[in-house]
């Protein structure tokens, strides 16, 4: 039989975490939250509808009492990925719904939040209260896509509009230096009671040699003298995957970069600006990372070698690379139903980023945390740190 508990999540907790998303998107007029310039970057109105139908299906459907779904069609529009849940609009046709309007997204929002604000003032299971913390986590997450895919609306239209938002990188004012790491077996994986991922659970020991990992991040200027000496033109440097890559697309300096009359600019949410040389360079493919580190003669991390030196790191600016392909851990076990299709099934052909950016929210980041994305992703905040 399962335990009732009051809820650990507070109203006050849950609404303040649902009204962030709101802020992010505060600045936006009702065109921009529309559009899905390419395939892998939603409407930001789909993400404002898809974090409340997780908390509609997996909280308000199933466990509150004679509860109505504000629309039945929003299940279908609005799941994203869960194939236990059903049919649903494929990814690359959400910027075709200018129906709902902003304006019944809203209205929705509002609606499953006072639902799940009654919901929360009474006992729930303790299983229940870890749905409910995994939809805030969720939430949290799509905040940090949302600026991603505002970034790449505003970025890729040529009048660059600003996010009223902040949200700045710093530099680093330190100088460069390698700290060094003794080889031995370490414990990889996230122990303790407190939030994680089931993808960081599984706690194992791994066996590292002596190696050496740089105290800062690769920075503009360093980045510029690569792209200057000719890293995009020396097929030496690249995976062969990474090079047919920048031959399709024409890359040839990361994403928002643009040289205008000899000087380099690249677009931030604050504008269409000149580049810092300081700050760490962002938005590179994970091939792009690779090529740099090859170029220098050094090599990227590996998440287990990331794992164990983050404790004498300063991070969190921008995700970091690592050359750790996206695998379970040792005993990882998926969990039952459409929650285990949270992270399990995507754990092929991916490549592992260590770290958190200055759009993760600050309970996310912790040296277990591992995100994952594709090695031609670059619209997220992610940057390179060498090892050696
Ligand atoms: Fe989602």
């Amino acid at each position: 039989m399962q335990v009732e508990i009051a809820s650990p999540i507070t109203k006050g907790q849950f609404l303040e975490i649902r009204h962030q998303t709101e802020r992010i998107c505060e600045s936006l007029r009702p065109e921009d939250t529309s559009i899905q310039p390419i395939d892998y970057v939603s409407p930001p109105k789909w993400h404002l509808a898809h974090t409340t139908w997780f908390f509609e299906q997996f909280v308000l459907t199933e466990h509150k009492e004679n509860y109505k779904v504000f629309k039945a069609d929003f299940a279908y529009y609005f799941n994203s990925y869960y194939n236990n849940i059903g049919e649903r609009v494929i990814r690359a046709d959400r910027g075709l719904m200018t129906r709902p309007s902003l304006n019944e997204v809203l209205d929705y929002r509002a609606y499953v939040n006072s639902h799940m604000a009654e919901f929360l003032e009474h006992v729930i299971t303790k299983d229940l209260a870890h749905v409910i913390e995994i939809g805030l986590q969720h939430e949290q997450q799509h905040q940090e896509l949302l600026i991603y895919d505002i970034k790449y609306i505003f970025g890729h239209q040529p009048s660059f509009p600003k996010l009223d938002y902040a949200i700045n990188l710093k530099p680093a004012s330190w100088e460069q230096e390698f700290i060094k790491i003794q080889e031995g077996v370490y414990n990889i994986g996230h122990q303790g009671d407190d939030f994680c991922w089931d993808n960081e659970l599984g706690n194992h020991k791994v066996f590292l040699h002596d190696f050496e990992i740089s105290n800062r991040m690769v920075t503009n200027s360093e980045y510029i003298e690569f792209i200057e000496s000719g890293g995009y033109k020396d097929f030496n440097l690249w995976h062969a995957d990474g090079w047919e890559f920048i031959q399709n697309n024409n890359i040839e300096s990361p994403m928002y970069w643009h040289k205008v009359d000899g000087k380099w600019k690249y677009y931030t949410l604050q504008g269409f600006q000149i580049i810092n040389a300081d700050l760490p360079v962002s938005h590179v493919t994970l091939y792009e990372a690779f090529a740099y580190a090859q170029w220098k003669g050094m090599r990227l991390p590996t998440e287990f070698e990331w794992e164990i030196a983050s404790r004498q790191l300063n991070f969190g600016q921008l995700w970091e690379w690592t050359n750790s392909a996206y695998l379970p851990y040792p005993n990882y076990t998926k969990a039952e139903g459409a929650i285990g299709e949270y992270n399990g099934k995507f754990m092929v052909n991916q490549m592992v980023l260590r770290g958190a950016s200055i759009a993760t929210a600050k309970n996310h980041s912790r040296p277990t945390y591992r995100n994952f994305f594709h090695p031609e992703m670059r619209w997220q905040f992610s940057g390179i740190r060498l090892a050696r």
